[in-house]
């Protein structure tokens, strides 16, 4: 069980602002770094399997959010621009339509793009909610801070959890509401094929009839233009790829060097998804005191971190079909590389 810390607070700027009225929002903590067995034991047997994996939720602590927005502004990314032209294109009618009047974002990180789906709501007046749900307690209180000060009389009640523990600690939802549960940014690709299905079980579990899922996937295209999307020519993705080493080491006392592991970044067609791996040019024997365990790693061997997958129309429906949802809308770009969609309880 993790440890729960319920923070309420204002952004600790909020006097500065000039107003006397405090800006509410909420924070509930499911997370604390060095204080959590099953983060612990899980990374343990990772780095001891056969082929040594990390868990992804190790790339996000603060330095790893700010280079994953750096990324969301490369040109080789075109994923984050792509999914904020079809909020842009979508988000009214979608919202209108619906009658929503809470977001819940899952993995919301700096929260860019729900701007536009809470500009959105408030547009069309009902907005009362916004519930921000991520691994990391600096992006939620952040986003948490800016979303309370630019939407006066929204709620914000941000919770700070994996998404593969957690989901259920998100507060109920009110009877006289209507929910939209926004999952962005490809983030389902990067679980593999059962963790997606339990995923989407929960996720539609957190739905009433009326709600919505609203969902970013990456297609399967080009693997050219695939495999740049995760290995830009300025570095920064293997810059956050090596930050997972740094996280590691700062979490509990590990001595490699990032720079001693090169970014890889490959197409796997059969799986239909990147892969994302650290490779070692050197022999290293990585000591990480805080979990007792000595890892090595033999020169040219690799630690994979990281999948994205890729999916077609087809494969969308399935996994909604598979969790009991329907799909209700489809909208990709022209060239067919993304899709927002919306899945409703079947
Ligand atoms: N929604 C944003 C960020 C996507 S990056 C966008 O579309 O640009 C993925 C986000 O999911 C990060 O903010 C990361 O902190 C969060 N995340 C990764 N693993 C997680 C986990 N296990 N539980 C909760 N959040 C997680
Ligand atoms: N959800 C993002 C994606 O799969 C995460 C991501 C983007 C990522 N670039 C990355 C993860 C590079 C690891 C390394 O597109």
């Amino acid at each position: 069980m993790g440890r729960r810390v319920t923070t309420r607070a204002t952004p600790p700027d909020a006097t500065r602002l000039g107003t006397a009225r405090a800006l509410p929002w909420r924070l509930d903590c499911h997370v604390a770094a060095g204080d959590d067995s099953a983060a612990a034991d899980e990374l343990r047997r990772a780095l001891g399997a056969p082929r040594p994996w990390i868990p992804a939720r190790w790339f996000y602590d603060d330095a790893g959010c700010d280079l994953f927005v750096q990324i969301t502004a490369l040109d080789e990314y075109y994923q984050t621009r792509t999914e904020q032209a079809l909020l842009d294109e979508h988000m009214d009618a979608l919202v209108r339509g619906h009658g929503i009047t809470e977001l819940v974002e899952i993995g919301s990180g700096a929260a860019r793009k729900t701007r536009t789906i809470l500009d959105g709501m408030e547009g069309a007046g009902t907005l009362r909610r916004f519930i921000p749900f991520d691994i990391s307690p600096g992006a939620i209180t952040a986003s948490a801070a800016d979303i309370a000060a630019a939407y006066p009389g929204v709620r914000v009640h941000g919770v700070a959890g994996d998404f593969s523990r957690h989901l259920s600690r998100i507060p109920r939802r009110p009877a006289d509401g209507r929910r939209m549960v926004a999952f962005l940014g490809g983030t389902i690709g990067n679980l593999d094929p059962p963790k997606r299905r339990t995923m989407l079980r929960r996720l539609a579990r957190l739905l009433r009839p009326g709600d919505c899922l609203l969902m970013g996937t990456d297609l399967a295209h080009d693997p050219e233009v695939l495999v740049r999307a995760y290995d830009d020519a300025e570095g920064i993705t293997a810059e956050f790829n090596r930050n997972i080493i740094r996280h590691i080491n700062h979490a509990y006392a590990g001595d490699a060097d990032p720079g001693h592991f090169a970014h890889v970044a490959r197409w796997n067609a059969r799986a239909s998804r990147i892969e994302m791996h650290l490779r070692a040019r050197r022999d290293i024997d990585w000591n990480i005191a805080g979990l007792g365990i000595v890892v090595p790693i033999e020169a040219g061997s690799t630690i994979r971190t990281e999948i994205s997958c890729k999916f077609t129309r087809e494969s969308v429906r399935a996994m909604y079909e598979d969790a009991g949802l329907a799909l209700a809308a489809w909208n990709e770009d022209p060239l067919g590389r993304y899709a927002l969609s919306v899945a409703t309880p079947a």
